[in-house]
This record gives structure tokens, sequence and C-alpha cells, in this order.
């Protein structure tokens, strides 16, 4: 008698010969969505569950969430999110969470730690002097007067970006200048640690995508006018294992389109499964992409030339998160990089990319956070060489305990965020860049969400994605 095991082995060699063609599912949805992370995840539950439209979800992992990252500790079953820290409350945002009884809080407090700055090429102390938190604090208050008028102009999309010729002289100087000629330069460290940071070099950017990165909404919550919150249970992904159990099988994970062919009359898809290698084919009236838009991404998309003009403007820092566990860390710290230039008291100062942002102890057991910026093409593997080259350039210092120079860095987990702040050069902004990638919103069938087409944070996309919805039902 064969063995079950061989059965399945003759059953493998016979598979191949089949054509893909008998082994694919069609299925017929209203939406189809690419990308399960904050957008997408959202648009999905809005438009199947609140507007009674059929759809579809695809997504690369084998779970929702994005950039949600939590750490779940296996013997105490404590959490930590070492990626996305916590929903702002952007209006609507404490909904989203009540229609899955998920319970909000503020979240536990971080522990207080002492920052030390360190220039991590050298290992060498930098004597900076921040500006006292009430000063930067002070500051961002000053900040949000300075830039409220202009928040319908990029929040929570483009929809009212200016025509060239109106735009703020002051979107398209570089941030350095603009926090220097209104005197907002105490503001500079705080924006910069919490999420100017990837950003490319904060001081030459072009004020509107520091906006884009810090903006109205997290000056609001730095200055008490608006709540910060997280579950009081299970970490952030709490939430996602919440959609993704509303969502069920009308979610495809591990899979990728691989090919499409997008009308005027709707899209079909061929999505493929990477971990059985099945195609299912997914006819649908309309399609949200809720990815950012990278060659990579959108190459299976069958881009019109004018679309894959516009979206290869695009350029990106990588972004990478992990927790490390190396006993040499002193857990009172919050090691954080700086180019010595900061000393004494630069605060438009930063180290160039790519670079191991910091190291920051996160409460839980022996476990630090790992922030790792990458440029255009900083590679999941480039930075983890990257943090291993600033954990050895601590070591020989003397920054840590122990002198062992040879220490591998313990990684308890890793996340690739991948490509991140999308950004064009003023240039391109003045030639209409704007104007242009709103072009392709509803052209053949297609919509677009995510953190290049609107402000890049979880319940601001959710805002963006509430503006968007009616859009992409109109006439289903
Ligand atoms: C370290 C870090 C900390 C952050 N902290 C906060 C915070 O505290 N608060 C906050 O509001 N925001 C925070 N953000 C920003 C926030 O995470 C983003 O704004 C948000 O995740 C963007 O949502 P999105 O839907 O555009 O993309 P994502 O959330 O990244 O979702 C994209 C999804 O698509 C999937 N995918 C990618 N490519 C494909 C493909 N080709 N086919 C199918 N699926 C694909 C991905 O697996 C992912 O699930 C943080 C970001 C980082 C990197
Ligand atoms: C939330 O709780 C209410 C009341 O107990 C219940 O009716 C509802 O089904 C719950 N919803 C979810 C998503 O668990
Ligand atoms: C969120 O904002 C709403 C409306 O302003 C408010 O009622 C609620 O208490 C806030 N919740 C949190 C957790 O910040
Ligand atoms: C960690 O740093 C604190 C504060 O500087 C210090 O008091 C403590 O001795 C250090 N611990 C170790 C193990 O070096
Ligand atoms: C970043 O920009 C500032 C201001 O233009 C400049 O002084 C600094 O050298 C730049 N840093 C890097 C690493 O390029
Ligand atoms: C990104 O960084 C790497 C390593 O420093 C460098 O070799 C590469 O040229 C950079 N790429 C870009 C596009 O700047």
């Amino acid at each position: 008698m064969r063995s079950l095991a061989s059965i399945a082995v003759a059953i493998g060699t016979i598979l191949p010969f089949c054509s893909a063609k008998s082994l694919s599912d069609i299925i017929y949805r209203d939406v189809a969505v690419i990308g399960g992370g904050a957008s997408g995840a959202y648009a999905a539950v809005r438009i199947r569950d609140d507007f009674h439209k059929s759809i579809a979800l695809i997504e690369k992992q084998d779970i929702l969430g994005g950039m949600v990252d939590t750490y779940i500790d296996k013997k105490t079953g404590k959490t930590f999110d070492y990626g996305v820290q916590g929903f702002l409350n952007v209006s609507g945002a404490t909904d989203f969470f009540a229609r899955f009884n998920i319970s909000i809080g503020s979240g536990s407090a971080s522990p207080s730690l002492i920052t030390e700055y360190i220039d991590f090429r050298t290992g060498e102390k930098v004597e900076f002097q921040p500006p006292s938190s009430a000063k930067q604090i002070a500051a961002i208050s000053k900040f949000l007067k300075v830039i409220e008028p202009w928040e319908s102009m990029l929040f929570p999309g483009y929809w009212n970006f200016p025509e060239p010729s109106d735009i703020p002289e002051d979107f398209l100087i570089p941030f350095g200048k603009f926090l220097t000629k209104y005197g907002l330069e105490d503001g500079a460290p705080i924006i910069y640690s919490s999420t100017g940071l990837g950003v490319g070099n904060m001081s030459e950017v072009a004020t509107m995508f520091a906006l884009q990165s810090f903006g109205w909404d997290m000056a609001r919550a730095l200055t008490g006018q608006m709540g910060l919150f997280t579950p009081t249970l299970g970490g952030n992904q709490a939430l996602y294992n919440a959609v993704a159990k509303d969502l069920g099988d009308n979610v495809l994970y591990s899979s990728t389109v691989v090919n499409s062919h997008r009308t005027e009359k709707g899209v079909t898809l061929t999505v493929r499964n990477h971990k059985t290698k099945k195609d299912t084919v997914v006819h649908a009236r309309r399609l949200l992409v809720a990815i950012e838009p990278t060659h990579e991404n959108v190459k299976p998309l069958d881009l019109s030339s004018f679309e894959s003009k516009t979206l290869s403007k695009f350029t990106y820092s990588n972004e990478y998160a992990g927790l490390v566990d190396n006993k040499v860390f002193n857990s009172s710290y919050y090691y954080f990089n700086l180019p010595s230039s900061a000393a004494p008291d630069n605060t438009l100062v930063y180290q160039e990319d790519p670079m191991v942002a910091s190291f920051q102890y996160t409460g839980l057991n022996d476990l630090f956070r790992v922030m790792v910026i990458g440029n255009t093409t900083t590679t999941a593997d480039e930075a983890k060489v990257l943090s291993q080259d600033s954990f050895n350039a601590l070591l020989k210092a003397g920054r840590l305990s122990g002198s062992n120079e040879n220490q591998e860095l313990s990684w308890a987990t890793f996340a690739t965020h991948g490509a991140m702040h999308a950004r064009v050069t003023v240039e391109q902004v003045k030639e209409g860049f704007f104007q242009d990638l709103y072009k392709l919103q509803g052209a053949r069938s297609t919509w677009w969400t995510g953190g290049a087409f609107a402000a890049n944070f979880q319940t601001q996309l959710w805002k963006f994605d509430e503006g968007l919805i009616p859009k992409i039902l109109r006439g289903l």
C-alpha cells in the first residue's frame, strides 16, 4: 500500500501539468482592495459592512495591519508595539474601535529614560543640550498657529492642493529655513524624534513634506489638543485581528496581484497566493489601491504611460524597526543618533541616511527598540548590517557595559515597513505634480489611497478613505 506521503508526492507531480486556468478560482466583487494595512483594511470594512458592497482584500502578508507590529512576550502575554505607537483621535476614529468592542485607553506609560546623544558612526558622545520640554512644546504651539491656515491644502489628502501659482511660498522652502524664519527651532528635536526623522534630511526637505510627516494633528497631540490612544488589550494589532475576523474569507492572504487588466468598465486581477501557488481571478467593478505605489508594487497593474510617468516621480525612504535583547544595553537609556555637529545646541542637523536612529529601552524584559531609516534603496539585510555596525561602534567606544567587541545583535523580532514618505522635488511640485497625481483618481475604475496620496498616519488615512469611499461607490 502506498503511504500518504507518496500519494501526496504523486499528486504534486501531476498538478503542474494541469492548466493554470482549471485550478484558479474566479470571483466577482464590487470592489477589489490591494493592501490590508491602515487605509485598505479600513476601507474594506466600511465598504462591505456599512455600504453593503462586496469586496476582496488582497494582502501580501498572512495578517492584516501593515506597519502595526505588536510583539507579544510568550511567557507573560505582555505586548509592546514596536511599529505604530498609537492612534490620533481624529474625528470618528474611536468609532472604528467601538464597532469591534475594542476598549481603548491612553496607553501604558513608557519608561522614563535618559536620552544619550551619540554619533553612531563613531560611538562618540555628542554633548547636545536640547531645549527644555516646556520650550519645545511652546514652539510646537507656535508652529501650529503658523501652519493652521494651510491645513485643508494637505489634509486629509491633496484634493485642495493649490495650483502651482497659488502654492504658499513657505511650502517649498527647506524646512530648516522655515523653522528659522518663524523662530521655531526649539520645536525641531521633538518633530524630528517623533515622526520627522523618516523624511530624509529634515532641514533640507521642502516644508510641505515635513508637514506631511508631522503636521497639524501631531502638533495638536503634543500640545494636548488631541488625544492619542491605543487598545487596552492585545496591542495595536488587536484592531486589525478584529478586522481580519470580520472580513473572513474576503481576504486573500499571502497574495499579490501578478497580472491585471483595467478599463473604464472594471478590472480583472490575477491574484497569486505565494504559499499555495494558487491563482484567483478577481473581476471587480472598482479597484482601490492601498499600497505605496513603488515601481515594484505597481508593476503588475497594467499602468498607462501617464500613470507610470506620474508615479515614478516619487522617491521614498525605507523604514525598518525591530527589537533586540542584548544585555549590554542599559535599560535607563534611550541611545539617540546625532552627528557631532549638533553639539552644543544645534537643533537643525541630523545624521545622513541610511542610518540607525536609536536604540530605546521598551520597558519589556531586556528589549530595546531599534529604528532604521534607509534611503530609497536600503534593503532589510542592509538595515540589519547597519544596526550591527552602529552596535559595534557603541561597544568599541565603551558606551555599553562589558567590553565584548564581537557581539552579534540579538534580534527578537524585525519588521520591514518598506517605502514611506513619498515625496517629489520642488520643481515637480511647481510643474503640477499633485494635480497630475489626482488625475489618477477614478481613471480606469481605479482609486488610490495610502501614504503617498494622503496624510500618512493611521486615522488620518481613515478620514481620507471616508471622503474617497462615496466617490468609489458612485454608480455601483
Ligand atoms: C515605525 C513607524 C511608526 C509609526 N507610528 C505611527 C503612529 O504611532 N501612529 C500613526 O498613526 N501612524 C504611525 N506610523 C505611520 C503609519 O503606520 C502609516 O501611516 C500607515 O501604516 C500607512 O497605511 P497604508 O495603508 O498606506 O500602508 P500600510 O499600513 O503599510 O499597509 C500596506 C499593506 O499592504 C500590504 N502590501 C504591500 N505591498 C503589497 C502588494 N504588492 N500586494 C498586496 N499587499 C501588499 C502590506 O503587507 C500592508 O499590510 C508609523 C510608521 C512607522 C514606519
Ligand atoms: C460587541 O458587543 C455587542 C454587545 O455585547 C455585541 O452585540 C456585538 O456582536 C459585539 N461585536 C463584536 C464585533 O464583537
Ligand atoms: C476623542 O475625541 C472625542 C471627540 O472630541 C472625545 O469625546 C473622546 O473622549 C476622545 N477620546 C480619546 C480616547 O481621546
Ligand atoms: C545604567 O545607567 C544608570 C544611569 O546612568 C546607572 O546608574 C547604572 O549604574 C547603569 N547600569 C549599569 C548596569 O551599568
Ligand atoms: C542636512 O541639511 C543641513 C541644512 O542644509 C546641512 O547643514 C547638513 O549638512 C545636512 N546633513 C546631511 C547629513 O546631509
Ligand atoms: C543609499 O545608501 C547607500 C549606502 O550608504 C549608498 O551606497 C547608496 O548610493 C544610497 N542610495 C541613494 C539613492 O542615495
